[in-house]
């Protein structure tokens, strides 16, 4: 198809890499299927990529398919690498708004590219629909959080006007009144305030990320189709609730396994990471046994304090299974000090520690028998794709509503407290590694990856709502 007759979609994710990511895959879909692209980083973000890469991504101008750049706003004191939620929130909604306004315009007048047909937005940008509207383009929203987060976030208005936000004092947190049962959530009756994202968990009436979150689903309200990445076996009963709210629902994951099916174009190889991927651990797994591995990652936003880091390490060298546990250059608050001599003595022969990783290839690498993961979305997707049971240390944001359905409903993971001690980590890495429990939850893991599989396949679930999505975006459903 001829560049100018293409229809062509605007890609902006958050600017954090767990929505970059899925937003990236999705773009690479449409591409895929005759879209022209155009993707959208902050200068944040820009800068961190012009680090990590070994080209300029301005520069990638693959067949219809381009990167652009929108201000973030963000103070100087955040250009270290370390993504301030908070900052961002406030200062996105203003700076990357007028910004990303002046980049449809520019794209609408440029004879190089197809006018803008349509812009796929993630969902807490929704700042970006009010730019849609005025110069009259559709927009979708992909919301890149499990459809059980998502509900829990559509809770948020209730919750405040059933006054369970704001917490009343901080005694909130030791009383156990984060385990009040909450029986009036549809198909979540019976889940605890604790479970719900954790925004809501705060005695601030201004709590920056719980009204942020609460505004963008106002705003995304105002629409009735969303995208997710998910699919319907895994999460039918919470779909069916929020189809209440969006009538028009593209559940079109796990994107990875769609990927495999759609992809072939020469942006295979395209990625996004933020840090520079270390290769070598593929040697390293290369050479241990199938299946005797754990993997240790807690995502892209996690901070830990140097006493956890030291409980995960202890918990982790006890269990005497090899490990490999990858410290983000950014994830300690307070430093790595506690990674101490006897410590890597201990686990020369078994422990690989790096600041980031391939972490798809790895999941699917054989030598992988176990994920302690903090319940991001992405990194659950990826490992149900990979059929790799679970160990939980949720952080924040949805990932304790993640948690809640991994152990509990799916049956592939098992929860590690809050305040993590090592004997537990030992003792929940061992039973994962080697105890009857991990063989049920790798039983179960295959089913579900066995179901993800189907979906994506021709004929599937998310693989119709996939082509249902192309032909929105194409106009031909609006
Ligand atoms: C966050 C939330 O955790 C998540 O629940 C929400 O839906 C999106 O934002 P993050 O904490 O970074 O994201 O976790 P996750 O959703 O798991 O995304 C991390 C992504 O980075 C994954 O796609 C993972 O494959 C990738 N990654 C992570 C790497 O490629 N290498 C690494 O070393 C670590």
């Amino acid at each position: 198809m001829e560049s100018s007759r293409k229809p062509h979609v605007v890609c902006i994710p958050l600017p954090a890499q767990g929505h970059i990511n899925p937003m990236l895959k999705l773009a690479k879909l449409l591409h895929y299927t005759g879209f022209h692209i155009t993707f959208v980083h902050t200068e944040f973000n820009y800068n961190r990529l012009l680090k990590s890469k070994d080209s300029d991504p301005l520069d990638i101008i693959h067949d219809d398919f381009q990167f652009r750049t929108v201000a973030d706003g963000l103070p100087a004191s955040n250009q270290r690498g370390i993504l301030d939620l908070p900052d961002l929130c406030v200062a996105m909604p203003v700076h990357c708004k007028q910004s990303f306004k002046q980049l449809i315009s520019e794209l609408n007048s440029s004879p190089d590219v197809p006018p803008v047909s349509c812009i796929v937005s993630d969902g807490v940008m929704s700042f970006t629909l009010e730019v849609a509207r005025e110069f009259r383009i559709p927009e979708i929203l992909f919301f890149t959080p499990s459809a059980c987060g998502m509900l829990g976030y559509l809770q948020y208005e209730e919750l405040r006007e059933r006054g369970y936000f704001p917490l009343t004092d901080e005694s909130c947190f030791s009383n156990g009144y984060l385990d009040t049962e909450l029986d009036w959530i549809p198909a979540m009756k019976g889940i605890r305030l604790k479970d719900l994202p954790s925004f809501v968990q705060s005695t601030n009436p201004g709590d920056i990320m719980f009204n942020y979150n609460l505004k963008s689903l106002q705003n995304a309200l105002r629409t009735s189709s969303l995208i997710l990445n998910s699919f319907e076996d895994l999460e039918k009963e919470v779909l069916d609730a929020i189809r209440i709210k969006f009538p028009t629902l593209y559940t079109i994951g796990p994107l990875s396994m769609l990927e495999q099916q759609l992809r072939g174009g020469n942006l295979d190889s395209l990625d996004s990471s933020l840090w520079k991927q270390d290769m070598g651990c593929i040697d390293w797994l290369d050479k241990k046994k199938p299946g005797s591995v754990v993997y240790v990652n807690y995502g892209s936003l996690v901070i830990l304090t140097p006493g956890q880091l030291r409980e995960f390490g202890w918990g982790l060298a006890n269990s005497k299974h090899p490990f490999l546990w990858v410290i983000r250059p950014n994830l300690v608050n307070g430093g790595t000090q506690v990674i101490s001599h006897d410590f890597l003595d201990e686990i020369k022969d078994r422990g690989l520690l790096l600041d980031w990783c391939p972490q798809e290839k790895i999941l699917g690498h054989p030598s992988i028998g176990g994920f302690l993961t903090h319940c991001g979305w992405n990194s659950t997707l990826e490992s149900i794709c990979e059929g790799v049971p679970m160990v939980c240390w949720p952080f924040f944001g949805e990932q304790p509503t993640n948690c809640l359905y991994i152990c509990t409903k799916w049956e592939i993971g098992m929860e590690i407290d809050n305040n993590v001690k090592r004997d537990e980590v030992e003792g929940l890495v061992r039973e994962l590694m080697e105890g009857s429990k991990g063989k049920e939850m790798k039983e179960k893991i295959m089913e579900w990856k066995d179901k993800a599989d189907r979906a994506t396949k021709p004929g599937g679930t998310s693989y119709n709502n996939f082509k249902l999505l192309v032909n929105h975006l194409r106009g031909e459903s609006r």
